[in-house]
């Protein structure tokens, strides 16, 4: 079943109805100010850091769902309504939510009126923006009034939740004509307020919210609203809101606009204060003034999607598929662009207040938004590799605010190092700035510890060569990749974090995983070690590789697939002598991607077992049989019900591991498959079951062993954005940068007949129409008409477009 559709075209989807199996929601914004906008117009906004610097109020895992930030209600006579549906769900005679890129239009009727809110967070703006239309569709003239609604969260998202007997004293408010001034705590530590303004006079307003709704009133019953008259209160300490009230008369058929802006201000500590005790205005004037008329919230919007037009062109395919294009276009990019920006701090699942930017998430995420922005890519590294410590372990997190190191989770994951040398690789593959490796970077953000990223990168490689265990293998450390697998925690008390906590010291257990993700790295990183003249570095790091590899190949090989590890006990994990737990998916699909057991046969094997143990319709479950009890032994993985999350839950992130494996060993037709299982554009018409949004990846679709089978949770946030877009553009599609040139190199078995990508890379367009007749052995290339050896076309001038031919 669906509740909306694609619209190509204009690059959104459309929400028809406003019960949809979950809040879907967008992001608007695109580098300071950041909103979460669901299709019924909850969610919260924030600068920078979504626990620090946060401007809305979100109530999360409520009932009724999705219930906080800003409403908009409408009072028509004696009829009240609210034209997104929520907070009153008010029967309407027509709904529809647009969520677009950095845009979000929601359109509700109800007797002859109809009200248009129109989102976004402007380019270089700190506000989010909202222009209101309201038109007259009846024959009479409309006396309307309107009541806007935001409620303020106390900026530290955190304390905002817990610390009533201090926050309940602290609210305060200023007003200045239209606009409501939330100054919490400025008049001492802060130098910022936000401010909500709309561009009209105003009939009066609220800033109490008990005044405004009623002390027993949910934001479906406002007392105000209800009693049609505002009650201009000051709030002073408990809960500050922001409420105009409008009176708007509309003539039969006339339209009118007006335009909120919801604003962080930052002033100079020296310029704080306009006079004794009342805060300086001037810059939120001058946000409002650029806000005033609504011609200006329309250059604003068309110069934002010039801008995505500009950023999603530079990698396009079209394909008798059409959703295969609107993914690759439009939607998978997006979403890479929205884990860039958040990691995993901020969604409907993430609260934005536990976790900061993850250092192995953050790298990875790089992965699909480094040809979008490569210049904040490169900014990212830089933060990244920062965080890091001399010995080349990491922080597991940082906050964005601070970019320091997050010392509530300190480090211990062992695969961590290795994602930097990965996402600086891939940075320098898109860009060609090999002038990053001599940037001096610090260690643990210490200025006065600092090393070239060449010498992170080198400390992030051999940090895995010094902890490797009895196998020859990699210590595991906390976890790896999968969080979940804790074998030190041995943890049984109830109230013991599974990641943080390591109940017993060992260098026993050791993963499979970090060992596959090592010689993944390992040829990259030697190219880059020969590339700074370090000639003798890049042949140890290839004669390292090779060991590991043997290393795999001896104590990692279970004689039908990868093992996963070994535990604190020296026993195996994810093996056909394992009571649950026999086969895991995140060795098959690293193991093979690094090219380990390609040439004997035994990745084929592997991936075999993959098909037949783990794929389900819905994509490829973690790992079979799960868990079906607690083993204190493994930590959290078995601590889940079967079928949920990492104990064989599909966890998608890990999905495109096993595609790019299947191109690896040349299966196009069962990489495109997996493909499809997963990619959210498929799922759309069983979005009943599936419930999330099926224009973005979610982390996690309930696996074969669960109650709920095929739905997904934890939408937005996941790896599996960055790495589901290199599996099917660099891999399926087959175009990727290397080093020393474009690789076209497609894969896509025998469903797709013909396709054309264009791609710019480094200055110059690349232009590859792809003839998929599968006759030959490997893919034959012409280019500019010229036929060429090898499937590496060498990077043309900046400037230039070259045209590729490529017949499989
Ligand atoms: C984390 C990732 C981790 C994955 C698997 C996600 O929630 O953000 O860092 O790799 O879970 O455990």
């Amino acid at each position: 079943m669906q509740y909306g559709h694609f619209d190509d075209e204009a690059r959104e989807y459309v929400v028809t109805t406003p019960r949809t199996p979950y809040p879907w929601i967008n992001y608007l914004g695109n580098e300071d100010f950041f909103s979460l906008i669901s299709h019924t117009g909850g969610g919260y906004c924030f600068y920078r850091d979504a626990r620090f610097r946060r401007l809305l109020r979100y109530r999360y895992n409520n009932s009724p769902t999705d219930v906080g930030g800003r409403a908009l209600y409408i009072r028509d006579g004696d009829d009240v309504w609210t034209p997104a549906w929520m907070p009153m769900k008010s029967e309407l005679d027509s709904f529809e939510c647009r969520h677009g890129l950095g845009t979000t239009k929601i359109r509700g009727s109800r007797n002859g009126v109809t009200a248009e809110m129109l989102y976004l967070v402007p380019l270089g703006e700190t506000a989010e923006v909202c222009r209101l239309t309201l038109t007259n569709e009846s024959s009479t003239v409309k006396t309307l009034k309107v009541f806007s609604l935001v409620e303020f969260c106390l900026w530290n998202a955190w304390d905002d939740q817990t610390n009533f007997q201090r926050n309940f004293s602290i609210g305060e408010i200023e007003i200045e004509g239209s606009a409501i001034y939330h100054v919490t705590e400025y008049r001492e530590r802060r130098n910022h307020y936000a401010v909500f303004g709309v561009n009209s006079p105003i009939a009066g307003f609220d800033t109490d919210r008990e005044t405004f709704l009623g002390l027993y009133n949910g934001l479906h019953e406002p007392e105000a609203v209800l009693e049609g008259a505002p009650r201009n209160s000051i709030a002073s300490g408990w809960a500050p809101i922001g409420s105009h009230c409008l009176e708007v008369e509309l003539a039969p058929g006339e339209s009118r606009s007006f335009v909120f802006v919801l604003g962080y201000v930052e002033n100079p500590d020296e310029d704080k204060w306009e006079r004794p005790g009342v805060v300086n205005k001037e810059p939120a004037r001058a946000l409002m003034a650029r806000f005033s008329e609504t011609a200006q919230l329309e250059a604003a919007v068309a110069e934002l999607r010039d801008h995505w037009s500009s950023l999603l062109e530079i990698s396009t395919v079209e394909s008798s598929d059409e959703r295969l294009n609107r993914m690759v276009n439009t939607w998978n990019p997006y979403q890479c662009m929205v884990t860039f920006n958040m990691s995993r701090s901020a969604s409907y699942f993430e609260s934005g207040i536990g976790r900061g930017m993850g250092f192995r998430d953050s790298n990875q995420d790089l992965l699909g938004f480094v040809h979008l922005v490569p210049e904040r890519a490169r900014q990212r590294i830089i933060d990244i590799a920062s965080t890091q410590f001399a010995d080349g372990s990491a922080y597991h997190q940082y906050q964005p605010l601070t970019k320091r190191g997050n010392n509530d989770i300190g480090s211990g994951f062992n695969d961590d190092p290795l994602w930097l040398i990965i996402g600086v690789a891939a940075y320098i593959k898109e860009t060609g700035d090999f002038d990053i490796l001599s940037e001096e970077v610090p260690f643990d953000n210490d200025e006065a510890n600092t090393a070239t990223l060449f010498e992170h990168l080198r400390r992030s490689f051999h940090f895995t060569l010094e902890n490797l265990g009895p196998h020859g293998l990699p210590l595991i450390g906390r976890a790896d990749w999968n969080d979940c697998l804790n074998l030190n925690c041995f943890s049984e008390t109830p109230d013991e974090p599974y990641q943080t906590t390591a109940n017993r010291e060992g260098r026993t257990a050791e993963s499979i995983f970090i060992a596959g993700q090592f010689v993944y790295t390992a040829p990259d990183y030697a190219d880059l070690a020969e590339y700074m003249g370090f000639a003798e570095e890049a042949t140890a790091a290839r004669e390292h590789s090779t060991q590991m590899e043997a290393a795999i190949l001896e104590h990692g090989w279970d004689g039908e697939w990868f093992l996963r590890a070994y535990d604190f006990f020296g026993n195996k994990v994810g093996s056909h002598e394992c009571e649950d737990g026999q086969i895991f998916i995140e060795p098959q699909g690293f193991c093979v991607m690094a090219g380990v057991g390609v040439d004997d046969g035994r990745a084929l094997r592997a991936l075999d077992s993959v098909a037949e143990r783990l794929a389900t319709p819905y994509g490829i479950v973690l790992n079979q049989p799960a868990y079906s009890r607690y083993h204190v032994e493994l930590g959290e993985i078995s601590s889940y019900p079967p079928g949920y999350k990492e104990n064989a839950g599909i966890f998608c992130h890990n999905n495109p591991w096993v595609m790019i494996a299947e191109t690896r060993v040349g299966r196009g037709d069962r990489a495109f498959d997996y493909y499809k299982r997963i990619a959210a554009a498929y799922l759309e018409k069983i979005s009943d079951v599936h419930r999330t949004e099926p224009y973005v990846y979610s982390q996690m679709v309930a696996g074969r062993d669960a109650v709920r089978e095929g739905e997904a949770k934890n939408s937005w946030l996941t790896g599996t954005a960055a790495w589901n877009y290199v599996a099917i553009a660099h891999h399926i599609l087959g175009i990727r940068p290397e080093f020393d040139g474009l690789r076209v190199s497609p894969c896509i078995g025998a469903e797709i007949q013909n396709f054309t990508v264009t791609r710019r890379c480094r200055g110059a367009v690349y232009r590859i129409r792809v003839t998929n007749s599968l006759k030959h052995d490997g893919p034959l290339l012409k280019v500019n008409g010229e036929t060429t050896k090898g499937t590496l076309v060498p990077y043309a001038p900046a400037g230039e477009t070259v045209d590729i031919d490529c017949e499989t």
